[in-house]
């Protein structure tokens, strides 16, 4: 970090950078110029805390609601090129990765930071078939919500519940506890997604065959009835584990924030991974292609996509599952996971509401309104639409996220953990309230007179049947 007497000496020199890799920052409040070392294309927030008015003042920060323009973290986790539609896990390109990879093994290599050899998949891949059973408490602890509660809500409460089954992994900095929380974490949160889709069905929860791979035994603990063995269809075994790729990691997004936030206190990985759960339930960010889903059924029929187009070409309506934040182009993962829609379409039942998406999606990509804005397909509208194929309730899609990506929330925790630079996140904030007020007895108190309660109740919602 510069100090201030080099960025004084520096404006003594004229007042220009010394260095090409630096930014020369003139505070007109003062006239001072300091100089400040750029890393990587970016400048240290911390560095701004030398620019002072006064020399008594807390000196300057940076504001970023939001954190749009602030890196948290160095990570060698995923890198993202929004521009040009790149994603790649450990610099393995996504499109590569799902070609020829399975889920369990992109775990490894979030986690690992290597592609395993062989006989390190097969220990992996064993460790995690050995523990996707939950303790018997977690089925009665599960037997405690109501019929309808949201699987969401009940996949947050069994991952926070796990930090109470394993209380050793309190010892973050025990290697061997890091890495039984991996894997318990990767192996149970499918079992605990499957027993809350069962719970909203009133159906006995189906304990884990570990003769089938990771997605097929998912899709038996979800599917199983009164068959002695649940065969899954290769077709959707392998969307799924793709779906899975897609979905495991997307660097520093509301979740892996909210994880190695949490993380930072030096708390326990489930809670860690719990507050990611938490992040995801919400509709800003796990809750897209929920959303899909709801417009297709607005839409209704493939006759009123024109309509619907022309409503949101007017702003009444917004194209759900077009549109990202950072890619600004064909989104990745889309197109990867378009290739397995036609494997999955013909291993499912014929359904409406596929035909609507694919005629929606073909109308807007040949619609200006939608080409000139860059506006494509992203990963949530076809995901929606491939578990609405595989007759999985919209209330799941979340949860179903949440399988995969807790791969990446435990990767990025464990580089949270070992990165020296990291401490408890704390974020300064600008206070705008008020100061010093002289406390007045209560009935001493003038205040508006409308009385703050509860607005009046509205009708209660629908409840599904059980
Ligand atoms: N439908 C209609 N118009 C849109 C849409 C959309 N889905 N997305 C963006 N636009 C318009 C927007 O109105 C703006 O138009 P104009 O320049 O005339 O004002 C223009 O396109 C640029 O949009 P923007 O607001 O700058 O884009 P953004 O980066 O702020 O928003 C987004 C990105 C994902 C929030 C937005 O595209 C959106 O709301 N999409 C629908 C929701 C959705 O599918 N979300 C899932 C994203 S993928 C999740 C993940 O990666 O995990």
């Amino acid at each position: 970090m510069a100090t201030e007497q080099q960025t004084r000496d520096a404006a003594a020199d004229g007042g220009t950078a010394t260095g090409s890799e630096s930014l020369t920052v003139t505070d007109n409040r003062t006239g001072r110029t300091y100089e400040l070392p750029i890393d990587d294309g970016t400048v240290r927030a911390m560095d701004l805390r030398q620019i002072k008015a006064d020399e008594g003042e807390f000196g300057m920060m940076a504001y970023d609601p939001a954190f749009t323009n602030t890196a948290s973290c160095r990570s060698t986790i995923t890198y993202i090129d929004g521009e040009a539609g790149v994603l790649e896990h450990r610099g393995y390109s996504i499109e590569q990765l799902c070609e020829r990879s399975t889920f369990l093994e992109v775990a490894y290599l979030l986690i690992f930071g290597e592609l395993p050899t062989q006989p390190q998949l097969d220990r992996w891949v064993y460790d995690i078939t050995h523990h996707t059973f939950a303790h018997e408490d977690v089925k009665q602890f599960f037997e405690g919500f109501r019929y309808d509660a949201h699987p969401m809500g009940m996949l947050l409460a069994g991952v926070g519940a796990l930090s109470t089954f394993y209380p050793d992994a309190k010892d973050i900095d025990d290697p061997e506890e890091r890495y039984m929380a991996a894997v318990r974490t990767i192996a149970k949160v499918p079992t605990l997604a499957a027993f809350s889709y069962r719970h909203n069905m009133g159906l006995p929860y189906v304990y884990p065959d570990n003769d089938l791979s990771f997605p097929e035994n998912f899709l038996s603990m979800m599917f199983k009835k009164t068959e002695v063995k649940y065969e899954p269809d290769p077709r959707l075994a392998r969307a799924l584990d793709v779906l899975f790729i897609l979905h495991a990691d997307h660097e520093q997004n509301c979740s892996t924030n909210a994880v190695r936030g949490v993380g930072s206190s030096g708390v326990d990985p489930y809670s860690a991974v719990a507050a990611g759960v938490a992040a995801l339930y919400g509709p800003l960010h796990g809750g897209a292609n929920e959303a899909v889903l709801r417009m297709l059924r607005a839409i209704g029929s493939v006759d009123n996509i024109p309509d619907f187009l022309e409503r949101v070409k007017n702003r009444e309506e917004k194209l759900m599952g077009f549109g990202h934040r950072v890619y600004k182009n064909y989104d990745p993962r889309a197109r990867i996971i378009q290739q397995h829609m036609e494997e999955v379409f013909e291993a499912t039942e014929y359904n409406p509401l596929v035909e609507i998406a694919r005629e929606l999606e073909k109308h807007a990509l040949d619609d200006e309104f939608f080409t000139s804005r860059k506006l494509y397909p992203n990963v949530d509208f076809y995901s929606g639409i491939i578990y609405e194929a595989l007759e999985i309730p919209t209330e799941m899609f979340t949860v179903i996220f949440a399988i995969p990506r807790t791969a990446g929330w435990i990767a990025q925790w464990m580089e949270m953990s070992d990165d020296p630079e990291q401490k408890i996140a704390r974020p300064r904030q600008i206070y705008t309230g008020e100061r010093e007020r002289e406390y007045a007895a209560i009935d001493e108190r003038q205040g508006p007179e409308k009385i703050v309660g509860p607005p009046a109740r509205r009708p209660k919602r629908q409840r599904r049947g059980a």
